[in-house]
Formats: C-alpha cells, sequence, structure tokens
C-alpha cells in the first residue's frame, strides 16, 4: 500500500479545491511564459490536464453531490458546473490528441483556460460561500475528496501532489 504519512491533518474539502484551483492557475500562467519552449509547453499542458481531470472527477463525484443536498435551491450552480465540466472535458481529449507543434494547440489551452477561469470563479464567489453556510461536514468531504484523489493520481501515474513542470522529467518514477 502506498504510504503518504506527510499528508497534512485533514483539510476541509473547499481549501482542497482551492489549492487545486490556485495550481492550475499557475500552470495557465507558466505555460504562457513558457511560448518558446515546446517542451515545456507540452509538460505544462499535460499536467494541467491530468490535474484538471482530476479535480473535476472529484467534485462530480464527492465534492456536488454533497453540495447539492446540503444547499438544496442551489441546483443551477451546479447544473451550469457539470456543463462546464463536459466542455473542459471536451477541449482535454483534444488536446490529448492533438500533437504539440498542431496549429491549434495552444488556442485550445487557451480556450480550456478561459474556461477553467470562469469555472474557479463561479465556484468561488457563488457556490462555496453558500457550501460555507450550509450544513456541512467540510473536514469529512476533505478527507474523502483527499483520498480520491489520491487514488486517481495513482492511477494516472503521477507520483507526488503537485509536480511543478520542471519536476514533470522525473514523474516516471513510482514510489508503491
Ligand atoms: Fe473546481
Amino acid at each position: 500500500m502506498t504510504k503518504r504519512s506527510e499528508k497534512k491533518s485533514t483539510q476541509d474539502a473547499i481549501n482542497l479545491l482551492l489549492e487545486d484551483h490556485a495550481r492550475v492557475q499557475k500552470l495557465f500562467k507558466e505555460f504562457k511564459k513558457a511560448k518558446e519552449e515546446p517542451e515545456a509547453k507540452q509538460d505544462i499542458v499535460e499536467t494541467a490536464c491530468t490535474e484538471l481531470s482530476i479535480h473535476a472527477q472529484v467534485e462530480e463525484e464527492i465534492f456536488y453531490p454533497a453540495a447539492r443536498e446540503a444547499i438544496g435551491e442551489g441546483a443551477d450552480l451546479l447544473n451550469e458546473a457539470e456543463v462546464e465540466h463536459n466542455t473542459a472535458k471536451d477541449l482535454i481529449s483534444q488536446l490529448e490528441e492533438m500533437d504539440a507543434d498542431d496549429e491549434l494547440y495552444e488556442a485550445t489551452f487557451t480556450v480550456l483556460g478561459e474556461y477553467v477561469n470562469h469555472h474557479i470563479e463561479e465556484e468561488q464567489e457563488r457556490l462555496f460561500p453558500k457550501v460555507k453556510k450550509a450544513k456541512l461536514d467540510l473536514e469529512a468531504l476533505g478527507e474523502e475528496i483527499a483520498q480520491r484523489k489520491q487514488e486517481l493520481e495513482d492511477e494516472m501515474g503521477m507520483s507526488e501532489r503537485s509536480p511543478s513542470p520542471d519536476e514533470l522529467h522525473v514523474s516516471g518514477e513510482q514510489n508503491r
């Protein structure tokens, strides 16, 4: 079994998701800066796509259903979030099919970034405040999310929670 004892004490669900958001936004910024380095760009795209897929999956599997139950009247927000996830997943699978020198590679990633920013804004400004007010055990939910993320990261071959793009070249080795 993988042991990751350095897993910080329980983190509340919203903080975990905020961290994901921050990490992904950083990757989109780094992509802009990496204009002249195709390899770095490709690494960034791959990391961002993996991070986003995992993020979307834990939100859909764990966070949204819990939020739906807790906030009741916020169903529209959650429906919109799911539609946005579908669009993002679509762009991610397009990117996965593309070569880095594809004419539309950058544009596709840029558009993905725009969707993601919108998603982040909606969640942070509208959804999370509602969830915070609702009676929801965010610590327990956070634990559930953290565990599921770990599983998905292992499945997807990410050895660490958040490799920075420069660390990616060593991500082949996995501790198990
Ligand atoms: Fe999110």
